[in-house]
């Protein structure tokens, strides 16, 4: 078994805004320690990325944070927490069969369709990134949603789900990752996340800066940009800067 640095503790609330406020919070205050899961029925205000709501019926579906001490960990850098944890839902999805795959940054798309997202916010010290919170939506029995390609474990299983093992088996997926993350280097672990990226090494359609254009992601780098070759070039784009043409 691998060492609970995740999940050791979870408080469990009703109705909360956001989880990553309520951790981000009490992490700050000293109430929580790294690892402690802050689990809620229900968001009023449910946080995605880059400004977006996060929309999830109350009580079919898993909504989690939890703060992280990245010295701990080596100082871990936050891209590569992001390639942790997106690997670790990744690796959760695998072992129930089903086609998962990451959608740059980290989205994890079940056959095509976006089944979970992750917002990690990271807090500095000086110039040193010293923690960060994690925030972790899946569908797991929600039917009906408000937004094409969007699906769930029920939808992919065909069967409801109980929300603790599945918790469960997440928490274990993240503590795996984050036990490999002492003994692998960022880069072996890029390499991974980058293996396993949607749309790798395929003609794809993107749209940056208001025009389409046609490329291939081939890459990723430490800094947390893309390469995608086009036309024979090859560029470098940051999250927010280039969007997949097929909207999700
Ligand atoms: C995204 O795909 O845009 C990221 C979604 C992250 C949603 C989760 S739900 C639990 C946690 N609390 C929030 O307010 N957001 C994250």
């Amino acid at each position: 078994m691998s060492s609970p640095y995740v999940g050791k503790k979870i408080i469990q609330l009703d109705t909360v805004d956001s989880t990553n406020n309520y951790a981000a919070k009490e992490f700050k205050q000293g109430h929580i320690q790294s690892g402690t899961v802050i689990l809620a029925g229900e968001q009023t205000f449910g946080r995605g990325q880059r400004g977006k709501l996060w929309q999830s019926s109350p009580h079919e579906n898993i909504l989690m944070s939890f703060p992280l001490d990245l010295t701990f960990f080596g100082n871990l850098n936050p891209i590569t927490v992001n390639h942790l944890v997106s690997l670790a839902l990744y690796d959760f999805f695998i072992s129930l069969d089903l086609n998962a795959a990451i959608k740059w940054p980290n989205d994890i798309l079940i056959n095509n369709k976006k089944i979970a997202g992750i917002l990690i916010e990271n807090q500095l010290e000086g110039k040193t990134f010293v923690s960060s919170i994690i925030g972790i939506g899946i569908n797991v029995n929600q039917l009906y949603f408000d937004f094409p390609k969007t699906t769930s474990l029920y939808i992919e299983l065909r069967k409801s789900q109980d929300l603790k093992v599945v918790l469960g088996k997440i928490i274990s997926c993240i503590n795996k990752r984050l036990e490999d993350s002492l003994h692998l280097n960022e880069y072996d672990i890029r390499r991974q996340y980058t293996y396993n990226l949607w749309k790798i090494n395929e003609l794809t359609g993107f749209v940056t800066n208001g025009n389409e254009i046609k490329g291939t992601i081939i890459s990723t780098e430490s800094d947390g940009g893309i390469i995608i070759e086009s036309e024979g070039k090859k560029m470098k784009y940051y999250n927010g800067e280039i969007q997949f043409k097929e909207r999700l």
